[in-house]
């Protein structure tokens, strides 16, 4: 068997994995890198970013304010030093980032224009109209192609870390046009996957999004920090879940129920401002409240029977007509565009359908302020990492800001480890690979197998949805996490109809089932062990936050039987644990 040798290895080509390739030649330009991607770079999930990237910038703002929005917003679960590394470090990584071609939009003095966002009491979220992943990914990729010492393998599928000497030396990959499986070594590896929310039913999720990476993670030994924070964006178009982005709220966007009423005045996030045109004070109260707190409004209201129903379920109305056909033209052409294409309506003139839908993990793999993970040689960041600076409860913007800020910290600190160690044991290296195209032939091969890929799939996504959704109690997350045990054993015994070897994409959703299965476990299991109610936790059987017992984060360890649960202390620095209070602003 022929390996394939880089210096760096980064595993996903979406903003943080290119941000990260950007840091390593900016370290040191004779290290040589790979990028391994499921999906050409430029189909990354990133590239569906809507709304905008959270940097301070403007005078009226401040570091202060924005690491106190982002520990309440994450109900102190948030690490304090990784937040204030973030927060300060987020500004020069904006203006980096236009130096490479991002367009942000401008005010009309030319300075950088920012918009409110969910749970920030101030305008701090930078946008390039509401199309900022599309500009902030092509500006990551065309930066990179300037780069000699970076090569890509676009469209391959890392199987396996590949492990010797206690340190993570390259990765088990297929290349999905072939379907050959090739060690690819590195002296050091960064895991830039993304997360995996294709493991509920209904998401904002790409299809890609199937946790691929933080199961590699888990599986070579490295634990999975507070997976049961599952984020619920409050505003996806029924049917698809496609987003329909903050920014419209953040433009001045109002919620209504089906008696009319803009209900986000009944639950505690502030007093309404004047609606009636754009060049009233921008939205910082109700509408613009966390994200947690606004879909739970949604579950009160269709408990109340307050919502419409339709024929994919429940949902409220987002109306955003006051704001005029130019304004929106202006500022939220996108939401224009997914909404009569996708929903069947032109916002212009009619409200737009929405409903709860899930959008993002907090948890991930467990990082350090380095981006370094407990396996040495292996960092990570993005999505799939949780360093933490989001806690129980992420703010809106703050995730394309922290794949820049983390991103580049993997880069730097992979680089750093490269010069100092070399690859080792690679003949155990190769019999790892061997050991994955044994089994990934088993798969294929497996004539006896009477399980079938969707009926597992649909089985583990309505599991998680009625266990581990927006509320969660200790019987529904019990019968998730025996569903899931089911499943696994279960999907043993798959059986795939498609032995062919290019491109068999029942093949990649088997190995993708596999990985989801591995993410489910970790959210239902961590879930039933945290009993209190924090950020994205909520919990109809210990409905308060627990910081005597719970100011800690979950540790899921991978085991040949049910995850091990293990906690570790948050870090707190300036800012006590207190009660997080909305609709004040500034
Ligand atoms: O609504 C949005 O544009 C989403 C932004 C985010 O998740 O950061």
């Amino acid at each position: 068997m022929r390996s394939i040798k880089h210096d760096i290895l980064i595993i996903g080509g979406g903003g943080a994995g290119l941000r990260a390739a950007i840091a390593v030649s900016q370290e040191n330009p004779d290290l040589d890198v790979a990028v391994v991607s499921k999906v050409y770079p430029m189909r990354s999930h990133t590239v569906a970013a809507e709304g905008g990237m959270a940097a301070v910038i403007k005078p009226n703002d401040s570091f202060e304010d924005h690491i106190y929005d982002t520990v309440s917003g994450s109900d102190w679960l948030a690490d304090q030093d990784a937040v204030e590394f973030f927060v300060r470090t987020a500004p020069s990584e904006l203006i980096q980032l236009e130096h490479w071609g991002c367009p942000w939009s401008r005010e009309s003095d030319g300075s950088v224009a920012v918009r409110p966002f969910g749970g920030m009491q101030i305008e701090r979220t930078w946008f390039a109209a509401d199309k900022t992943g599309f500009h902030v990914l092509h500006s990551l990729f065309q930066t990179t192609l300037k780069y000699r010492s970076l090569q890509r393998y676009d469209e391959w599928m890392a199987l396996r870390l590949l492990t010797h000497d206690g340190r993570c030396q390259g990765v088990a990959a297929m290349e999905l046009r072939t379907g050959r499986i090739v060690p690819i070594l590195a002296k050091a590896v960064i895991m830039c996957t993304g997360g995996g929310g294709r493991v509920f039913p209904f998401t904002t999720n790409a299809a890609i999004k199937t946790g691929d990476g933080m199961a590699l993670a888990y599986r070579a030994g490295v634990a999975l920090k507070d997976m049961e924070f599952v984020q619920y964006h409050p505003t996806g178009l029924p049917g698809t879940g496609i987003l329909i982005t903050e920014a419209a709220r953040g433009e001045g966007g109002i919620l209504v129920n089906n008696k009319g009423h803009r209900y986000l005045s009944d639950y505690d996030l502030g007093k309404p401002l004047p609606i009636d045109h754009h060049d009233h004070p921008k939205n910082r109260t109700m509408e613009l409240g966390p994200r947690d707190r606004l879909s739970q409004a949604f579950i009160h209201e269709q408990t109340k029977g307050n919502v419409f129903e339709g024929p994919h379920g429940t949902y409220v109305h987002l109306d955003v007509r006051h704001l005029g056909e130019s304004y929106i033209e202006k500022k939220i052409p996108f939401v224009r565009e997914l909404s009569n294409n996708y929903g069947g309506v032109d916002p212009v003139h009619e409200p737009i359908p929405v409903r709860p839908v899930v959008h993002y993990m907090m948890g991930g793999i467990d990082t350090d302020i380095e981006a370094a993970t407990t396996l040495p040689g292996l960092y990570a960041a993005g999505e799939c990492a949780c360093v933490s600076i989001n806690g129980a409860n992420r703010l809106g913007s703050n995730s394309l800001t922290e794949l820049l800020v983390f991103g580049a910290q993997a880069g730097r600190n992979a680089a750093i480890f490269a010069q100092q160690h070399g690859i080792s044991g690679e003949n155990d290296l190769l019999s790892q690979t061997q050991d994955e195209i044994n089994r990934i032939s088993e798969l294929l091969g497996n004539r006896a197998g009477d399980e079938k890929i969707a009926d597992l799939r649909n089985i583990m996504t309505s599991a998680l949805e009625e266990g581990a959704g927006i509320y969660r109690n200790a019987e529904g997350m019990q019968k998730a996490c025996t569903t899931i045990t089911e499943l696994r054993k279960r999907s043993k015994n798959l059986k795939l109809d498609d032995t062919s070897l290019s491109y068999n994409t029942e093949l990649t959703s088997a190995i993708e089932l596999d990985f989801m299965l591995d993410i489910a476990e970790t959210v239902t299991f961590s879930a039933l062990r945290r009993k209190e109610s924090r950020g994205s936790h909520q919990r109809t059987d210990f409905p308060e936050r627990d910081d005597d017992e719970f100011l800690k984060h979950s540790l899921a360890y991978n085991t040949d039987d049910a995850p091990r649960i293990e906690h570790k202390d948050v870090v707190i620095t300036n800012l006590p644990p207190a009660k997080r209070i909305y609709g004040g602003g500034k």
